[in-house]
Order: structure tokens, then C-alpha cells, then sequence
């Protein structure tokens, strides 16, 4: 589908997975761009390669969760061309893990920068939209778990229900003062194939995955693109209708689904070596310029999940049943 690219936009998280594929693709001629991370390799070789498409880019190495770093972001965004027409807050840290087993500055760190660094990084675009006259949009990048809870990543969790909660809100404040020409979105990735789960940190002491169906990076970038040019409040990416309807109608039995499905679909089985807990990359970089955590993709995993949508399904509409029996 051909979709209008805006011309100044911000990319938070742009050195990897699906911040580095957004780049890549909305670089072009006509864009401006300012791409932020920590690691300053990585963000260079993005940059790069999104001047080589002729785009004029500002790279900026902050850390989300420092307020004042975020600020730099905005200052150089201004600079630019005066104005900013997207930004997108999507950097991110995943982590997997029983509750009781993550200290408190790692969770703390995992909400710094989940949430706290969208929160920043809306605040500061949000200051600059009310100045501009032409219109302007915040595209909060939160994901699937900010609607459906999963066991052994309750931080993450906590962080993305926060993102959602948080956008929804500054979205009514805007509509409240009537400021039509700033429109506000979250888009709610399933999982996709980025790099993330390497960078995760981890309290499980054997090998873990990705929760299947596994989306492309395309996928995500596909939506992305698409809701800048039509803004949506929430938009999901990947097959995720049918848990969240559950989670609406009943979510006792989703939770319970879930669970049972998270835990068989999440550990590798053991593989005979010590893994040690490790903080990834939730105080350092550890990006390497992927776009692709070399997952396995749904294609792949489609029947298996068709067999989780075929229970889940029935139960819903036993459910739906069951209710209007009792009304
Ligand atoms: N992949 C999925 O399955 C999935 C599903 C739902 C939602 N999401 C969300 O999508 C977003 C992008 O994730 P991804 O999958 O593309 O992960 P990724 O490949 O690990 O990329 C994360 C990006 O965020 C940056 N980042 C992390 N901490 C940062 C910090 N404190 N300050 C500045 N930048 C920071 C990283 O760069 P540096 O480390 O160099 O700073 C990197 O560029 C995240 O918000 C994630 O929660 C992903």
C-alpha cells in the first residue's frame, strides 16, 4: 500500500529490530530524520545507511529513561526543519523471570525505560506539537502484553499496560483541548522476530523463546507505516483478536489459557548447561545493527497456533453461551 511518509520523524530504539527496520524504510529523499539509541556503533551504521538513501539524518546516543537525554532528542528534532511531524517513542527492554527472583533495580530499570522513557519522550514531543500549526503525531510503540498478561515477564508487562493506560490518557487530554491536528497512537505488537529476546534479561536458568506465532519486523514496520498515515488510537500487530476478546469476555480463562500455553511455549527444554541470571541489556547497549533475532517465523508456526485458536475459540464461545443463558 502507498502511504504518505511524513517528512521530520524521530525514532527512539532505531539501532535495532524494528526501530533500526523503520528507518531503513521510511528513509528516502524527502525525510528528515532524527534515530536515537545508547549504542553508538550500531546507531551509526543505521544512520548511514539511511543518508546512502539520501535522507538527512541526526543521530542522538541518549538513554530513555534520563529525562534530560530525551530533551537533547527534542532540541535536535527541532533543529531540523522547525518542526516535527512524527515521533515514535519505541525503544524497549524485555525481560523473563519470576517475580520474586528480579531485583528491584532491574524491574525499576525495565519501567525506566518502558515507560518512563515514553513518558519523556510524549512530553517533549507533545510541547513541541502545541507550538506547530501543521499536524503533528505521537505513535507510542507498547505491544500485545500491554493488553494480555504473560507469566515470567510480569516488569515488562507492568511497563506496557502502563504505556497504553498512558497514551489512552493523553489522548483524551489533547481531544479535551481541542487539539485536532495532533493525533495519538499505540501500536501492540505480538511477538516479532527482532533481536530483543537475546537482549532480554533473564532470571530462568534454562533456555527460553520467543512466545509463538513469531511475526517479520516487515509486519511491524507495515503497520507502523501505515498509521502514520492514518492515525489509529490502538492497533495490533499479529494475530492477537482472538486472546484479547477473551481476555474481555473472560478474563479468568484467558489468563489460565495463557499461561498454560506461555509456559509449554516458552522454555527450551534443558539443555545440560548452567545458565546464569543476566541484566542483558537493560543498563548497557548490547545492540549489533540486526533487524531479525533469527526466530522461527508464523508461517512456520501457524498450525500450532490454529490448534491454540481452535481451543481458545471454543471456549470463548461457550462462554458467550453460558452468558446469555444466565441473562
Ligand atoms: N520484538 C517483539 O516481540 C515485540 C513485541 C511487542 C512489542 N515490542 C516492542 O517494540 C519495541 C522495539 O523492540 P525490538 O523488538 O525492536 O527490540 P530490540 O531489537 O532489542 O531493539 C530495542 C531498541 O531499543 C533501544 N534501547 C533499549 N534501551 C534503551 C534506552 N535505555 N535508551 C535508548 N534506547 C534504548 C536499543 O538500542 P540500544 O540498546 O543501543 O540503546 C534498540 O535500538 C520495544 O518497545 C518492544 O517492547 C517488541
Amino acid at each position: 500500500m502507498e502511504t504518505a511518509i511524513p517528512t521530520t520523524i524521530v525514532i527512539t530504539g532505531a539501532s535495532s529490530g524494528i526501530g533500526r527496520a523503520l528507518a531503513e524504510r521510511v528513509a528516502s529523499h524527502n525525510t528528515h530524520l532524527v534515530l536515537v539509541a545508547r549504542g553508538e556503533k550500531a546507531l551509526s551504521s543505521i544512520v548511514a545507511l539511511c543518508r546512502q538513501k539520501g535522507a538527512v539524518v541526526s543521530p542522538v546516543v541518549a538513554d530513555v529513561a534520563i529525562a534530560e537525554d530525551v530533551e537533547r532528542v527534542g532540541v535536535a528534532a527541532s533543529a531540523l526543519t522547525g518542526a516535527i511531524d512524527v515521533w515514535v517513542n519505541n525503544a524497549g527492554v524485555f525481560q523473563h523471570g519470576a517475580v520474586d527472583t528480579i531485583t528491584p533495580d532491574k524491574f525499576a530499570r525495565i519501567i525506566a525505560v518502558n515507560t518512563l522513557g515514553t513518558v519523556y519522550g510524549s512530553q517533549v514531543a507533545i510541547r513541541q506539537f502545541k507550538q506547530q500549526s501543521s499536524g503533528s503525531h505521537l505513535i507510542n510503540v507498547a505491544s500485545a502484553l500491554g493488553a494480555v498478561p504473560l507469566p515470567y515477564a510480569s516488569a515488562y508487562v507492568t511497563s506496557k499496560y502502563a504505556v497504553r493506560g498512558f497514551t489512552a490518557s493523553v489522548r483524551q487530554e489533547l481531544k479535551l483541548e481541542k487539539h485536532q491536528n495532533i493525533a495519538v497512537s499505540t501500536v501492540m505488537p505480538a511477538t516479532i522476530d527482532t533481536p530483543i529476546y537475546q537482549h532480554a534479561a533473564t532470571t530462568i536458568h534454562q533456555p527460553t523463546k520467543p512466545l509463538p506465532p513469531v511475526y517479520s519486523v516487515d509486519k511491524a514496520v507495515d503497520t507502523i507505516i501505515q498509521v502514520m498515515d492514518k492515525p489509529q488510537d490502538e492497533v495490533y500487530v499479529g494475530g492477537v483478536g482472538l486472546m484479547t476478546k477473551l481476555y474481555g469476555i473472560s478474563p479468568k480463562s484467558a489468563e489460565t489459557i495463557m499461561a498454560k500455553y506461555a509456559k509449554r511455549a516458552i522454555f527450551q527444554s534443558y539443555d545440560g548447561r548452567k545458565h546464569e541470571d543476566r541484566s542483558g541489556n537493560l543498563f548497557v547497549s548490547r545492540s549489533e545493527g540486526k533487524v531479525s533475532g533469527g526466530w522461527k517465523h508464523s508461517s512456520d508456526q501457524l498450525k500450532q497456533f490454529a490448534k491454540l485458536g481452535a481451543v481458545v475459540g471454543s471456549i470463548g464461545i461457550w462462554l458467550l453461551f453460558r452468558r446469555k443463558e444466565r441473562v
